[in-house]
C-alpha cells in the first residue's frame, strides 16, 4: 500500500518536472521589443539623476512650470457631469451624440455630411485609436492597399498600420534645407502613386515638423487627389492648436469636403482638451449615403467589439459636455487661443534672441512653424550628445516642445564652463536652451545657435 503511493507520488513529481521544464521553453524566444523612440525620451529622462535634467520631449502642452494644465472649461464640464450615472452605462445614445459632437467639429456645423448624416463613426481610444480603427478597417476591406505616410510623420503612424498589416510607404513633405514645405515633390509623389491609393494627411500643426500647406497649396492637393482617386485620411490631433482657431484648423478637411471626396477622420481631445488621460478621440468616415454610413458604422462596430468591447464614457460626456454649452464652447475656444498664443509668444522670442546673436543664420522657421513643437534640424547624434553629456531629452528627429525654461536657468548655467571646453561645442549647440542673461559662448558669427533664453 505504501509502496504504491511512494510510486504514484514519483510519477506525480516526474511529470510535474517535465511539464515545468516544458513550460520553461513558452516564452524564451520572446526578444525585448525595440524602445518607442517618443515614449522612450520619458523614460531615459526620469531615470536620469542629474539634477539638472531637462526634457524637451514630451509631446502635451505645459504651464511655465513644466506642469500639465487643467482647462477650466475641463474642471467645469466634470463639475457638470458629476451627478450622471456614468460608471454602469454603456448607452448608445451618449456615443452617438458624442460623435455628432466630433464630425460638426471636424467638418463643420452646417456641412451636408452631417445634415443628411453620410458619415460613420465611433468613438475612439482617442487619436491613436482612432488611427487603429481606420487602419484595421482598411485591411478588412482593401487588404492589398497600402498606406501613405508623409516624410516624417509621428512616428507611432508606421507602427500603427505595420502591426494592422498594412503597408506603408511615404511621401515627401519636409525640406531640411528650406525648413518648410517639398510642396512640388510632395505634388509629384501624390500624382505617382498608384490610383486609389490611400493617404494620411496631417490637416494642421503637422508632428513632427509644424509645417503645413497654406489654403491654396491644399486646394491644388484635394484637386489631385480628385484626379487620381486617393483616399485622404486626416489624422487631427491638433485642432485649434495651430492658428488657436478651430475653425480655421479645420480648414483641409473643408476644402477636401467642398470638392466631393469621401475621406476619413482621427479626431483627439488629447491635447486640445488637455484630456490626455482620458483618451478621447474619434474615428468617422464620409460615405456616399446614409444606407453605406450604417453599414460603414455596424463593421467599426464589429472592429471595436473584437478589441475592447466598447469605448469609455466619462471623456466623451465631458467633451460632449462643452460642445454642447455654449459658455462652456466659447470658454474652451478662449483657452485654446491662450495656449496658441502663448507658443507664439514663446516662439517670437526665441527668434528675436536667436537673431539679435548676429548670427548669419535664418530663424524665420522658428515662427513659420505652428503648434506645440519646433523642429530644430538637430542630427540624431546631435541628440544622443545632447542627452549623453548634458541631460537634454528630445526626440531623436530633433522635435523639441516650445517651452519657456526658466526653471531651469540655474542648472544650465553649471554646464558653462563645461560646454566652453568642449572642442566640439559647436556641433553640440544648435541648441537654444534657456538662459535669461545674455548669451557669452558666442565666439564668432558662424555659431548658428548658441545658448538664448526663451
Ligand atoms: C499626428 C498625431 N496623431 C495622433 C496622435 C495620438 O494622439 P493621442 O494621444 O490622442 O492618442 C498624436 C500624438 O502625439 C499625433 O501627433
Amino acid at each position: 500500500m505504501w509502496s504504491r503511493r511512494l510510486n504514484r507520488f514519483k510519477c506525480l513529481s516526474t511529470s510535474v518536472a517535465t511539464n515545468v521544464k516544458n513550460n520553461m521553453g513558452w516564452w524564451d524566444h520572446v526578444l525585448l521589443a525595440p524602445k518607442d523612440p517618443i515614449t522612450s525620451v520619458t523614460e531615459a529622462f526620469l531615470s536620469d539623476q542629474s539634477p539638472f535634467k531637462l526634457n524637451l520631449g514630451v509631446g502635451a502642452y505645459r504651464d511655465d512650470k513644466g506642469k500639465p494644465v487643467i482647462l477650466e472649461c475641463v474642471r467645469r464640464a466634470a463639475e457638470k457631469i458629476s451627478c450622471c450615472e456614468i460608471l454602469e452605462s454603456t448607452k448608445a445614445t451618449t456615443k452617438s451624440k458624442f460623435v455628432q459632437d466630433c464630425v460638426k467639429l471636424a467638418y463643420g456645423n452646417h456641412s451636408n455630411v452631417v445634415g443628411e448624416g453620410r458619415f460613420a463613426g465611433v468613438p475612439a481610444l482617442s487619436g491613436t485609436g482612432a488611427c487603429r480603427l481606420f487602419a484595421e478597417f482598411q485591411k478588412r476591406f482593401y487588404p492589398d492597399s497600402q498606406m501613405f505616410l508623409p516624410m516624417p510623420t509621428w512616428s507611432n503612424h508606421h507602427d500603427i498600420w505595420r502591426d494592422s498589416q498594412v503597408c506603408t510607404r511615404t511621401y515627401r513633405y519636409y525640406d531640411p534645407n528650406s525648413k518648410g514645405l517639398q510642396f512640388q515633390a510632395l505634388m509629384n509623389d501624390i500624382k505617382n502613386a498608384p490610383g486609389r491609393s490611400f493617404f494620411l494627411l496631417h490637416p494642421c500643426a503637422h508632428n513632427p515638423t509644424g509645417v503645413d500647406p497654406n489654403y491654396e497649396q491644399w486646394k491644388e492637393i484635394s484637386h489631385i487627389f480628385k484626379i487620381k482617386n486617393h483616399f485622404p485620411f486626416f489624422d487631427m490631433a491638433y485642432q485649434g492648436i495651430a492658428s488657436g482657431d478651430l475653425e480655421r484648423d479645420a480648414t483641409a478637411i473643408r476644402i477636401f469636403l467642398e470638392d466631393g471626396h469621401l475621406l476619413g477622420c482621427a479626431q483627439s481631445f488629447s491635447k486640445s482638451m488637455g484630456l490626455y488621460g482620458h483618451r478621447v478621440g474619434c474615428v468617422s468616415i464620409v460615405s456616399r449615403d446614409e444606407k453605406q454610413a450604417t453599414a460603414i458604422k455596424s463593421q467599426l462596430q464589429q472592429i471595436v467589439r473584437a478589441m475592447y468591447s466598447s469605448s469609455p464614457v466619462h471623456g466623451p460626456l465631458l467633451v460632449s459636455t462643452i460642445l454642447n454649452d455654449a459658455d462652456l464652447k466659447a470658454l474652451w475656444e478662449e483657452e485654446v487661443k491662450f495656449m496658441v498664443d502663448r507658443l507664439i509668444r514663446m516662439r517670437i522670442t526665441l527668434r528675436r534672441t536667436l537673431e539679435e546673436l548676429n548670427s548669419s543664420a535664418s530663424w524665420e522657421h522658428i515662427t513659420k512653424q505652428v503648434g506645440m513643437f519646433y523642429f530644430s534640424g538637430l542630427s540624431p547624434e546631435e541628440v544622443h550628445q545632447l542627452q549623453r553629456d548634458f541631460h537634454i531629452y528630445m526626440t531623436i528627429d530633433g522635435r523639441i516642445r516650445v517651452r519657456r525654461n526658466g526653471c531651469k536657468i540655474g542648472s544650465l548655467r553649471e554646464y558653462l564652463p563645461h560646454l566652453v571646453s568642449k572642442q566640439n561645442w559647436r556641433v553640440i549647440f544648435p541648441l537654444h536652451v534657456a538662459l535669461r542673461t545674455p548669451p557669452r559662448l558666442i565666439k564668432n558669427e558662424e555659431v548658428y545657435v548658441s545658448i538664448c533664453s526663451i
